[in-house]
């Protein structure tokens, strides 16, 4: 199992001391279901390591991972930065009360409405993605922001992370940032301008990465772009972000396959140090965003199983009452699951494929899978669907979805309504007669 869950003497399976079935009978499913105390957890072993192993950091947690504002909430206790990614991710924190200048405003084709939101309310480091967008920030700057933007560029480092090839971003063919040729050019153009403010440099390779060597090389990419761009022009970056992208195991089978967090910071940190000793460069404050390794590991879904269908001698599929709606990353990515029956945990276990109950023969949520004889009325927990799974959810086939609560101190507290059929329909316009 991941995470903390345990079985109770009831053959309940228990997360972060809640029993699952309880859960369902009092909040219905499918839910998402969230362990605090390990999501914050999480997030001190980065914040405790970053002490232990370079002078001055920020930690930016990726909003695009699972946002809502309670998650605002304990970001802002915790006191990290949030990395945001639409006008709409923007809007729910600054509605949070999340401070505007620890937020870093990350896109590869802002609107307009979106950069005039941030122009005006404000923002902790801006992210330049491309020329495009430079020139709009030029332009609207001095009429929208009353400050200084304080901005950081993206570059494509050129290093593959080996991951999926839909979560691969930092290779040459990409859709964001400059490329290293180009970017030069636009940065001497931001420092010119009296409404804007380089601060540094930020890359991000990728999502869901199994190994450090990746991250070394796209760290050690943009130490020699700052050193040589200091050479040329005798300016010094300040700051450099190195993203998000560690990955973590969805099943029990991985856990050993991915660098822990610690790991991950000590060996980042190590290699700054290392070459700005040698190229004789100060030191940046260090960012980095992770979203997955932060939260994944600490959601779990919840479903009711309904129809059970067996095709003898071929296959037995139980259906619950969510699917590629609610995680729609096994039909995306082909990715993979483990889930356990709630109600009965240990048990004579036969093989099934989970399925969801959309109009698609690929929303399939598990493959294959043991459990102990899946029935209707079960309760089904998958694990390890904390990240790109509320975050991703869709209404298709009109399927509301699901609500969100977080496991605080064993108590279970609603921090999402569900959706209902009302939520579905409200911004319909009724025809006229
Ligand atoms: C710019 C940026 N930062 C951070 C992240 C978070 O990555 P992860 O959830 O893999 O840590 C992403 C994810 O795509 C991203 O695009």
């Amino acid at each position: 199992m991941l995470g903390n869950k345990s079985i109770n003497k009831d053959n309940h399976l228990e997360i972060a001391g809640c029993d699952v079935v309880s859960l369902a009978q009092t909040m219905g499913t499918p839910l998402y279901v969230y362990d605090e105390a390990l999501l914050r957890s999480n997030m001190q072993e980065y914040e405790k390591s970053f002490r232990e192993n370079y002078p001055h950091f920020s930690l930016a947690y990726a909003g695009k991972a699972f946002l809502c504002s309670a998650l605002c909430s304990i970001i802002k206790e915790e006191d990290w930065w949030l990395d945001v990614v639409s006008g709409g991710e923007y809007y729910l924190a600054s509605t949070a009360n999340f401070p505007v200048e620890k937020i870093i405003f990350h896109g590869n084709n802002k609107t307009n409405e979106e950069r005039r939101l941030v122009l005006r309310e404000g923002v902790g480091r801006w992210v330049v993605d491309n020329e495009v967008e430079l020139n709009l920030l030029l332009e609207e700057a001095s009429s929208y922001a009353s400050y200084k933007v304080p901005l950081f560029f993206r570059l494509t480092p050129g290093v593959d992370p080996h991951t999926h090839q839909y979560i691969t971003t930092g290779k040459i063919d990409s859709k964001f940032g400059f490329l290293l040729g180009e970017a030069e050019n636009a940065i001497l153009k931001a420092i010119q301008s009296e409404d804007l403010e380089v601060w540094g440099l930020h890359c991000h390779i990728g999502s869901q990465i199994d190994h450090i060597e990746p991250f070394l090389k796209a760290a050690e990419v943009m130490l020699q772009f700052m050193v040589d761009f200091r050479k040329k022009h005798g300016f010094v970056f300040r700051e450099l972000d190195l993203g998000g992208g560690l990955g973590v195991p969805y099943t029990d089978e991985e856990k050993s396959r991915f660098p822990s967090s610690h790991f991950y910071v000590k060996e980042i940190s190590e290699k700054v140090k290392e070459m700005c000793g040698e190229l004789s460069y100060p030191l940046p404050r260090l960012y980095i965003e992770p979203g997955r390794s932060v939260v994944n590991t600490a959601g779990s879904t919840i479903y009711r199983v309904g129809s059970v269908k067996e095709i003898p001698g071929i296959k037995k599929y139980v259906a619950v009452d969510g699917g590629m709606t609610d995680n729609p990353r096994p039909v995306l990515y082909g990715a993979k699951y483990q889930a356990h029956i709630g109600n009965r945990v240990a048990g004579e276990r036969e093989k099934v494929s989970v399925v969801g109950k959309c109009c698609e023969s690929g929303d399939v949520l598990i493959e294959e899978i043991e459990l102990p004889s899946p029935s209707p009325g079960d309760v089904l927990v998958v694990e390890a669907t904390g990240a790109y799974n509320y975050s991703m959810a869709s209404n298709y086939n009109l399927i509301p979805r699901p609500g969100v609560v977080f496991i605080r101190e064993g108590e279970p507290e609603l921090v999402v309504r569900p959706e209902n059929w009302y939520d579905l329909v409200r911004r319909d316009i009724t025809p006229l007669e």
